[in-house]
């Protein structure tokens, strides 16, 4: 049974991937901690794991850097972008901390596992490296630091999944709230750095992921997001019930907490999704038809170099079946530009795969090798900088393409909206997203509606990331 703790964190998220929790009453606090996170959304997943930790050991998050004791960030290996600005944001906590005496800087999360000691040595004003499994032992390592010393915890664990532990919500609009449903990644994408940082794949007990939906629901949110590095290969054997569950086992089980719930997750493994998954999602009207499926490259010569284990082939097949199986589907992907030995044909297959799958939204980036990966070791990173970028300026423009495409579809139909707040622009509209996880801008109007309503709304106008439209009914 989770144990949910009672002090409730607030935070507002800031531009970029980062952002500071604040405590409405620090003063009862020992110390207060800043925390500021980088990456995946597992990763902001963790950091609401790392508050709950620290909440319960009597420290108060603080949305203000300068009245900070402790400062965290936790960060990602992904990209070697991604650590960059990581070191640029611990340059300027390095001036905060001569200026404050006692203050500590800890680094959690893939960079922190990636570097393990040779962080202390790279970054002398770090006091605290913490990897993505061992957050339990943060109160500790805190102590340690406070004596003086370098505290460090990176071992990776075959069964931590931090199941019992209730996440305090950090960047929460109190309508939607990320769920961990397992940890770690087994699958060997030869140009991925996070089977090293993040270790073994393990699932989370399904009764406690339960748990948590179901407390969600009552505190009032209406969408919840599972997440895993891979969740199609989520897999819990319940020794007590004596029942396994697979992800879509899992996916019915948190449909059925509620109607009013709706269920979100990321990231399918193109390999590994089942048509028992598709038939789950067709058969809920709550699971949300949509689907991350990462294809990486429309090349099979890429995709093997990759080590994905599909061909362009078999994708499509994929593709086909998910708009057989659930029309209408929303379907996204990432894409890498410029891996090694990849040639014009191979990115004039990526761009045509596109095409194929017609992709209502990309992440997209231009391949970045990673130390210690498959593909750092066996090939060359042999595509020059300025093709990979070409490439990749080719590709967003091609999604910029279909995205507004596939906008325009939407014209004139009515969806179900979620509604998840004020729009940033006006604060006489909503914002929210319809199943297929399109946003949706909307007059307000006269009705007397708030965040976590469903309503019907008629799209009327698009733009390439947003559809503008009126109400039609309430629900
Ligand atoms: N270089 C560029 N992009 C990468 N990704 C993962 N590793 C790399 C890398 N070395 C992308 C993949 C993955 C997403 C999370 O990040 O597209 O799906
Ligand atoms: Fe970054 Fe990957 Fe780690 Fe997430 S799992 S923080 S994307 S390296």
């Amino acid at each position: 049974m989770l144990d949910y703790v009672t002090d409730k964190v607030q935070d507002e998220t800031r531009q970029g991937e980062a952002y500071a929790p604040f405590a409405n009453d620090p003063n009862g606090y020992k110390k207060r901690f800043y925390i500021e996170s980088y990456g995946c959304q597992m990763n902001f997943a963790d950091s609401e794991v790392v508050a709950s930790i620290l909440n319960s050991e009597g420290f108060g998050a603080t949305r203000n850097v300068e009245e900070a004791d402790l400062i965290f960030i936790n960060t990602c290996s992904i990209r070697e972008k991604a650590e960059q600005t990581v070191r640029k944001r611990l340059t300027e906590f390095r001036k905060l901390k001569r200026k404050k005496k006692g203050m500590l800087v800890g680094v959690l999360g893939c960079m922190a596992e990636r570097l393990k000691t040779k962080f202390l040595e790279e970054e002398k004003l770090v006091d605290i490296v913490v990897g993505p499994d061992a957050y339990r032992t943060l109160p500790a390592l805190v102590e340690e630091a406070t004596g003086g010393q370098k505290a460090v915890n990176v071992l990776l664990s075959r069964d931590e999944t931090y199941a019992d532990i209730a996440p305090v919500r950090l960047d929460s609009n109190g309508v939607s709230a990320y769920v961990s449903i397992m940890r770690g990644c087994n699958n060997m994408c030869s140009f991925c750095v996070v089977p090293f940082t993040r270790g073994r794949e393990r699932s989370r007990d399904a009764e406690s992921i339960l748990n948590e939906c179901k407390y969600l629901f009552a505190e009032g949110y209406r969408e919840v997001t599972l997440l895993g590095q891979n969740v199609d290969s989520y897999y819990y054997v319940d020794e007590v019930k004596n029942e396994t569950v697979t992800f879509a086992k899992l996916l019915e089980q948190v449909a059925l907490v509620s109607p009013l719930l709706r269920v979100r997750f990321s990231t399918s493994h193109p390999k590994d999704i089942t048509d028992e998954v598709l038939h789950t999602i067709a058969k809920y009207e709550n699971i949300c038809n949509y689907i991350h499926l990462p294809v990486q490259s429309g090349s099979s010569r890429i995709l093997q170099l990759m080590n994905r284990t599909y061909t362009r082939e078999w994708y499509m097949a994929k593709v086909d079946r998910i708009k057989e199986i659930i029309p209408g589907c929303g379907i996204s992907a990432d894409i890498i530009t410029g891996f090694c030995t990849e040639e014009e044909q191979d990115h004039r297959d990526t761009l045509s795969i596109m095409e194929y799958a017609q992709y209502d939204y990309s992440y997209m980036f231009y391949y970045s090798e990673r130390p210690g990966t498959l593909a750092q070791r066996r090939f060359k990173d042999d595509v020059p900088l300025e093709v990979k970028k070409r490439r990749l300026q080719e590709v967003v423009d091609l999604q910029n393409r279909l995205s507004l495409e596939s906008n325009k579809k939407d014209i004139g139909k009515t969806f179900k909206i979620l509604i998840e707040g004020e729009s940033k622009k006006s604060d006489t509209d909503w914002k929210g997203r319809s199943s297929e996880g399109k946003v949706f801008v909307f007059p307000k109007e006269h009705y007397a509606l708030q965040k976590g309503d469903y309503v019907l709304v008629r799209a009327d106008e698009c733009t390439q990331g947003t559809l503008l439209g009126r109400i039609t009914a309430i629900q």
